[in-house]
């Protein structure tokens, strides 16, 4: 019977996910698949540390070239995370022959041009399904499945973390803090939370997802981004009683007016009775709109140890099967290297209903006041609701729907509006995707 050696860079959460279905469940494998897929060694960085799984010492390394260029090697695993010495140890491996699999979403997002060019090069398959929603087959489905429509929309809900932050604020009325001292207490959040609140490991995923959906792939500098760190109870509350939900909404869209891309990440305000909505705690879900499937929806794990290691093992399946002696070859990966030219729509032209939270003084004329520079910015009203006296922000909340209008006109309104000298605090804006 063939056997496939495979290698392993890294044996932290998801590499000893991966180490124990190859170790545990071999044999149920080779029963599915009609050969053996042997797990050949594992690099550490340090071969004392506590695991969640232990594979027999024999097969633990801190020489990744133990695992990269082997000849009797032809598949490596990378779960060290991070860039580097992940980029050129991947690079090293697509030289030498090998196909890879990652679960690395940074790497990818900021590297996967140089990367897919290599494989492109060297005929080899890069594979990544982990690295976007865990267990979720999103990648697989994009890529194949979904090869002949045109995509219309992606929007995604792809960080667990902040998820479940949303999920506790939303539903047991904590504050942001609250709920993150929570998270991190479980295991949810890291102590240092700052790449999955502030929105990078989202945003992250979001360029891996357009690459797919439309072969083209902007940078993070050039799309916008924001966290959730100054999302309030108020804003949630508020949100409720117009029939939304607040989520941290990954959007890649094609403008069929412009032509042009909306690509953004932020707090966004959904239909409380949309799918989307609806999905809490730490889950993922990604919502695919095409010209000939209509929509899909897919929700699920979005990380953790078996999860996200059971998408990498498709994945190895996968491209195991690719080395087969009968196997043809396919085309590696997704043809990055043949990525479009492109145009984002600038977020100054992204037209969406707002949600803006006005604390002001009490006193008469104050509405009409707003109302007015709002409207000389052509920023139309669909709801208006005043609240009783704010304590924390010292005024009274006024809290204004719109109807869709140009981002561009809103802040300017914002800027002025701020001018006034009714208002007592900051304005809060949450923008309004009603497509979902
Ligand atoms: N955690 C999840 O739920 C999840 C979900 C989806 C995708 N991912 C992605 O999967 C990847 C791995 O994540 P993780 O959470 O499993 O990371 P992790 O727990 O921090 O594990 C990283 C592993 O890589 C090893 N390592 C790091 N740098 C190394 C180096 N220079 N040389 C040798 N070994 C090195 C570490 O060795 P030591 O153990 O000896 O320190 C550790 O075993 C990341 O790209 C992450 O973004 C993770």
């Amino acid at each position: 019977m063939t056997t496939i050696n495979v290698g392993l860079l890294g044996l932290g959460t998801v590499g000893s996910g991966v180490a124990k279905i190859m170790l545990e469940d071999a044999n149920l494998l080779t029963q599915k698949l009609g050969y053996d897929i042997r797990l050949a060694k594992v690099c550490v960085r340090n071969l004392n540390s506590t695991r969640n799984f232990s594979p027999p010492a024999e097969l633990l390394t801190q020489d990744a070239n133990d695992i990269i260029g082997q000849p009797n090697i032809p598949l490596v695993i990378e779960l060290m995370g991070g860039l580097e010495p992940a980029r050129t140890l991947v690079l090293k491996a697509l030289d030498a022959g090998q196909h890879v699999v990652t679960a690395n979403k940074a790497l990818l997002a900021i590297h996967g041009r140089e990367i897919f060019q290599k494989a492109a090069e060297t005929g080899r398959a890069v594979k990544f399904e982990a690295a976007v929603a865990g267990a979720i087959p999103v990648i697989r489905v994009l890529k194949e499945a979904l090869t002949a429509n045109r995509i219309q929309s992606v929007f995604g809900i792809l960080n667990g973390t902040t998820n479940h932050i949303l999920t506790r604020m939303t539903q047991d009325k904590m504050t942001f803090q609250a709920a993150l001292g929570e998270a991190q207490e479980h295991g949810y959040a890291e102590a240092d939370p700052t790449n999955d609140v502030e929105g990078f490991d989202a945003a992250h995923k979001l360029l891996i997802l357009t690459a797919l959906a439309y072969g083209v792939q902007p940078q993070l500098a050039d799309i916008h981004v924001e966290g959730v760190t100054q999302l309030e109870p108020a804003d949630i509350a508020a949100a409720a009683e117009f029939g939304y939900v607040i989520k941290l909404l990954a959007t890649s869209a094609l403008d069929p007016k412009s032509g042009l891309l909306e690509i953004r990440l932020h707090p966004t305000m959904l239909p409380a009775n949309s799918l989307m909505a609806g999905v809490n705690g730490v889950m993922n879900a990604v919502a695919i709109r095409g010209h000939a499937c209509g929509d899909i929806f897919l929700s699920g794990a979005g990380a953790g140890m078996m999860p996200t290691a059971s998408a990498v093992m498709g994945d190895v399946i996968e491209a195991s099967r690719d080395l087969q002696p009968a196997a043809s070859p396919k085309v590696p990966a997704l043809g990055w290297q043949n990525l479009q030219s492109w145009s984002v729509k600038p977020q100054d032209e992204t037209q969406m209903a707002y949600f803006l939270r006005f604390t002001v003084i009490d006193k008469p004329g104050v509405l009409s006041a707003i109302s007015g520079v709002l409207g000389r910015h052509d920023i139309s009203l669909a709801q208006v609701i005043q609240k009783g006296h704010d304590k924390e922000r010292g005024g009274v909340t006024l809290i204004i729907l719109t109807h869709e209008a140009k981002e561009k006109n809103l802040l300017t309104s914002l800027r002025e509006a701020d001018e006034l000298d009714c208002l007592t605090a900051p304005t809060r804006l949450i923008r309004v995707e009603n497509r979902l």
